[in-house]
C-alpha cells in the first residue's frame, strides 16, 4: 500500500488508532488483497467527535463567511495538488480506472471551490411588515452539528459534496465513510486539517459496522442534520430513526435511470453518451443509464453501434493502461449482476455482447464484461431493481407517450436522459420525466453548480448548487419592533 495512506480516524482534532486498537481490513477489489488495516471507531469516538463538533461550532459559525470559504477553497487546491496520490489510493480501494479516479479528484475539488464561493452568498432578507412599527427579518442560521454517511462508489467526491456545503453554511460535520473505501475519506480529512479546518469542525470516523453508528447518531439530539448517500432500503431505515429527535435528513438513494433515444436524435452522440453514462465506474453509479429505451425505427442500428462500442471497452485492473471497466466492488455485486443477466435471458433477451465474467490476470471473480441485452421485457429484474454493474438492457418504444410512460414506470426518480433534436419534444420531456435530474442530449449532467438529488424513492434534499448549502441552514424569522 501507498506509505502516505492515513489509516487513523480523525476524531475532533485528534488522529486516533489503529495501533493496538480495533482495526478492520480494506481490500483491493481487483486482487482481493488486504491493502490496509484502518481504525475501527466505536461509540466512544463517535461521542468524542460530536463533543468536539459542539465545542467548535460557535466559533466556526461566527467566523466571517469569506474566511470559511477561503479555507474550503484551499482544501480544494490541496486535493488538486495531491491529485495523483489521491487517484491512486482511490483506484486501489475502489477499483475504478485510474483516469476516472483522477477525474473524481477534480470533481471533489470542484465542490470545495464552489461551496467556498457560495459561503459568501448566504443571504437573509427584510420583508415588508403589515404595520409601520415592525421590521421583519429572515436570518439564515447554520442548522448545527451534521453527519455525513458516504458511499463507496465515489469515495472522495461525496465527502466534499457534503462537507463543503456543511462547512460553508457554518456547520461542523462528522463523516462516516463506507467500510469498503475509508482511505480516500481519511486522506481528504488530512488535507482539510492542512487547509486550516479547525479541530472539531471535521471528523472522519471509519467503522466496520455501520448499523450501531446509525443508531448512535440518531439517538444523539445534538446531531441536527444527517446526509446519506446509499441504498433506498437503508434510507428508509434512517427516515425511521430520524423521528426520535426530528433530525433533518438529505437522502440521495437508489436510481433506475431511463435513457431515451428518439429516431430524430444524433445517434453518434446518443451512443457515445450512453456508453459514458452506463459504463462510468463500471456501471456503479446511482445515475447510470439503467434502461435504454429506443424508438423502434432506430433500435437495431442503435443497438448495433452501442454493442460494438461497449464490446470495445477494455476490462481489467484499474491501474492498467487504457482500462475502462474495473472490478465490481464485491462478490455480492457480481452475483446480483449475473442474476439479472440470467433473468433477462430467461425472459427471451438476446445478448448482443458480454454476458458473463472476464478473466484478468488469472482472476475472474470481480470482472464482468460490458453486457448489452436487446429485447428485454420491462418486467425483468434488470428493469426493476438497480443494477450497479456494466449491464445495459435495451427496450423499444413507438411513441413519445409510450416512452414517457415506460420511463416513469419505476419507484425511483433520480436521473433520466433523453436524446432528440426536436426542441419542443426536449422541453416536453424535461417537464414530463419524473426525475430530479434530466439530461437532454447530455449523458453526464452532474456538476458542482447545479442541484443533484431525486424524487420518489430516490430520496429528497439536494447536493451541489446553491441548494446544497440551504440543506444546512434554517431560516430564522425575527419580528422586530425597533
Ligand atoms: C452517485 O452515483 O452516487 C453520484 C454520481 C455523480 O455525482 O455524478
Amino acid at each position: 500500500m501507498s506509505e502516505a495512506a492515513e489509516t487513523r480516524a480523525l476524531v475532533g482534532g485528534t488522529w486516533t488508532g489503529p495501533d493496538g486498537g480495533r482495526r478492520f481490513p480494506v481490500e483491493n477489489p481487483a486482487t482481493g488483497e488486504t491493502i490496509a488495516l484502518v481504525a475501527d471507531t466505536g461509540p466512544a469516538e463517535w461521542r468524542a467527535a460530536l463533543d468536539a463538533a459542539e465545542a467548535a461550532f460557535p466559533a466556526w459559525r461566527e467566523r466571517p463567511a469569506g474566511e470559511r470559504g477561503a479555507i474550503l477553497r484551499r482544501w480544494g487546491e490541496l486535493l488538486l495538488r495531491d491529485r495523483e496520490r489521491l487517484a491512486r489510493l482511490m483506484t486501489l480501494e475502489q477499483g475504478k480506472p485510474l483516469a476516472e479516479a483522477r477525474g473524481e479528484v477534480a470533481y471533489a475539488a470542484s465542490f470545495l471551490e464552489w461551496f467556498g464561493e457560495e459561503a459568501r452568498r448566504i443571504e437573509g432578507s427584510v420583508r415588508p411588515a403589515a404595520t409601520a412599527d415592525k421590521r421583519l427579518l429572515v436570518l439564515p442560521r447554520p442548522i448545527g452539528t451534521s453527519v455525513a454517511i458516504t458511499p463507496w462508489n465515489f469515495p472522495l467526491a461525496m465527502v466534499t459534496r457534503k462537507a463543503g456545503a456543511a462547512l460553508a453554511a457554518g456547520c461542523p460535520m462528522a463523516v462516516k465513510p463506507a467500510e469498503a473505501t475509508p482511505l480516500s475519506a481519511l486522506a481528504a480529512g488530512a488535507l482539510a486539517v492542512e487547509a486550516g479546518v479547525p479541530a472539531g469542525i471535521l471528523s472522519v470516523l471509519p467503522t466496520a459496522d455501520p448499523v450501531p453508528f446509525g443508531t448512535a447518531i440518531f439517538a444523539d439530539a445534538r446531531v441536527r442534520k444527517v446526509s446519506f448517500t446509499g441504498s433506498t432500503e437503508v434510507g428508509k431505515i434512517l427516515i425511521g430513526l430520524s423521528a426520535r429527535h426530528v433530525t433533518r435528513l438529505s437522502l440521495e438513494l437508489g436510481g433506475h435511470a431511463p435513457f431515451l433515444v428518439f429516431a430524430d436524435a444524433d445517434l453518434d452522440r446518443a451512443v457515445a453518451d450512453c456508453v459514458a453514462s452506463k459504463f462510468r465506474n463500471g456501471g456503479q453509479t446511482c445515475v447510470c443509464a439503467n434502461r435504454i429505451l429506443v424508438e423502434r425505427s432506430v433500435l437495431a442500428e442503435f443497438a448495433r453501434r452501442f454493442a460494438a462500442a461497449a464490446a470495445a471497452l477494455p476490462v481489467g485492473d484499474g491501474f492498467a493502461e487504457g482500462v475502462r471497466i474495473g472490478p465490481l466492488i464485491d462478490d455480492a455485486a457480481v452475483a446480483k449482476v449475473l442474476a439479472q443477466v440470467a433473468d433477462a435471458v430467461a425472459g427471451g433477451a438476446e445478448v448482443a455482447c458480454g454476458g458473463g465474467l472476464v478473466e484478468v490476470a488469472g482472476r475472474t471473480r470481480r470482472f464482468v464484461a460490458p453486457t448489452v441485452l436487446v429485447g428485454v421485457g420491462p418486467d425483468r429484474l434488470c428493469c426493476r431493481e438497480e443494477t450497479f454493474g456494466p449491464v445495459a438492457p435495451i427496450l423499444g418504444f413507438d411513441s413519445e407517450a409510450e416512452a414517457i410512460a415506460l420511463a416513469n414506470d419505476t419507484p425511483y426518480g433520480l436521473a433520466a436522459y433523453a436524446f432528440t433534436r426536436d426542441a419542443g419534444r426536449a422541453f416536453r420531456l424535461a417537464e414530463a420525466l419524473d426525475y430530479g435530474i434530466v439530461g437532454i442530449n447530455d449523458g453526464l449532467p452532474a456538476t458542482a453548480q447545479a442541484p443533484f438529488g431525486g424524487v420518489k424513492e430516490s430520496g429528497f434534499g439536494r447536493e451541489g448548487g446553491r441548494e446544497g448549502v440551504r440543506e444546512y441552514l434554517v431560516e430564522r424569522f425575527v419580528s422586530w419592533r425597533p
